[in-house]
């Protein structure tokens, strides 16, 4: 009996120092996994390579800013793409690190293709090093929400382990976009308890509203999706990759946007836009002319709200981690107008801020 006990206990015991271990995994390493599966195939990484706006982008950008005798690493190196051109501009040393097997893919094209001076290094960024500072952080770590590659992490840890005083990052300044956003109405889908189909009433679901952060974030890589922004779009973040850090990143943002078309808002699109010169600009943005088209983007997706022209629309997004789109939380209220001097007593009845939040 008493052994049984012990065993049961014993079960308990590791189950639950399992399901605590499990815990800890899932915000990285969890997502380590995921982003090394994801790359190791073909179809991503041509994607990548036969999305024009991206390929010139970064071949411009090695172009200008990589000189003869510069050590680069090449942080993700993929295919080899970026080293490669990186070699080719004269570059004495390029550390190529990948964690993911599209690595071995990228050794047998560099053999075929002759390349020299790279050096391929199949690890995790943070687990790389070398002897000696390097003159350039080269990498393409933008997810479709800007943060949700890791990107501030990984090219930090570099920046502050290896690149010398004064080193380049390609590329290093950030913009980031969360617009107030009108889909194009044949494409709007409303929440279900909005909904009445054919008579039949759907509200009664609003108590089970769906606890996924997922179910709340709409994807596209679809330019014709987008009506229009509701107003003129500005970054609501703007960060240089060469000073800030993770912890320096503000975890709210407030954006306010003055209604330039009326109607419907559907949410707030994310995007982002990233730049190396005054020139040499590459962007997210679905109605940015000469988008990158590989890259989606996502919309915080918000309940049935309308708005007129002039309106002021108020937008909060906080996180608790940028990296992790399942912490954002997002809301937006109609700001009420300024009150004009006072010639009579105030009415009594209140103009109230309509607010509605998105959540869970
Ligand atoms: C968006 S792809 C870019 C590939 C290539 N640089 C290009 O421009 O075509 C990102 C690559 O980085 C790799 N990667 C992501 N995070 C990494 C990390 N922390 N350390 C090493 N490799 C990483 C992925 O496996 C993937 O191959």
């Amino acid at each position: 009996m008493a052994y049984f006990s012990l065993r049961r206990f014993g079960h308990r015991l590791l189950s639950t120092l399992r399901r605590l271990l499990r815990i800890r995994r899932t915000v990285e390493e969890d997502y380590r996994d995921f982003n090394g599966n994801y790359f190791s195939s073909f179809y991503e990484q041509e994607r990548m390579l036969a999305d024009p706006p991206r390929m010139e982008f970064y071949r411009a950008a090695i172009e200008r800013h990589i000189r003869p005798g510069d050590r680069v690493i090449d942080l993700g190196t993929g295919t080899g793409i970026l080293a490669a051109l990186a070699s080719r501009q004269g570059a004495a040393c390029v550390y190529a690190i990948d964690h993911s097997a599209i690595l071995d893919t990228a050794r047998v094209l560099a053999d075929a293709n002759k390349l020299e001076r790279v050096e391929f290094i199949a690890a995790h960024s943070t687990e790389f090093s070398v002897a000696g500072r390097v003159d350039v952080i080269l990498h393409e770590q933008m997810g479709d929400c800007l943060f949700d590659e890791g990107m501030v992490a990984n090219v930090c840890d570099l920046r502050n382990r290896l690149l010398k005083p004064g080193g380049r990052i390609l590329p290093s300044q950030f913009e980031f976009f969360c617009e107030p956003v009108k889909v194009r109405d044949d494409r709007h889908v409303p929440f279900i308890w909005e909904l009445k189909v054919c008579g039949y009433d759907y509200s009664a679901l609003e108590r089970d509203r769906p606890q996924n952060s997922d179910y709340y974030q709409c994807r596209s890589s679809d330019p014709t999706f987008v009506e229009h922004f509701l107003g003129t779009p500005a970054p609501a973040l703007t960060f240089d990759l060469q000073s800030v850090d993770e912890a320096t990143l503000p975890k709210s943002l407030v954006i306010t946007r003055t209604v330039l078309h009326a109607g419907r808002l559907d949410g707030f699109v994310i995007f982002f836009r990233t730049r190396v010169d005054a020139d040499l600009v590459l962007s997210s943005g679905p109605l940015d002319p000469g988008r990158a088209p590989h890259w989606g983007y996502r919309i915080l997706r918000t309940e049935y709200d309308t708005f007129d022209v002039g309106d002021e629309l108020e937008v909060r997004l906080t996180v608790d981690r940028w990296s992790n789109l399942d912490s954002w939380r997002w809301s937006h209220r109609k700001l009420t107008p300024p009150v004009a001097p006072a010639t009579e007593p105030p009415t009594p009845t209140p103009v109230g801020d309509r607010a509605t939040t998105t959540g869970r």
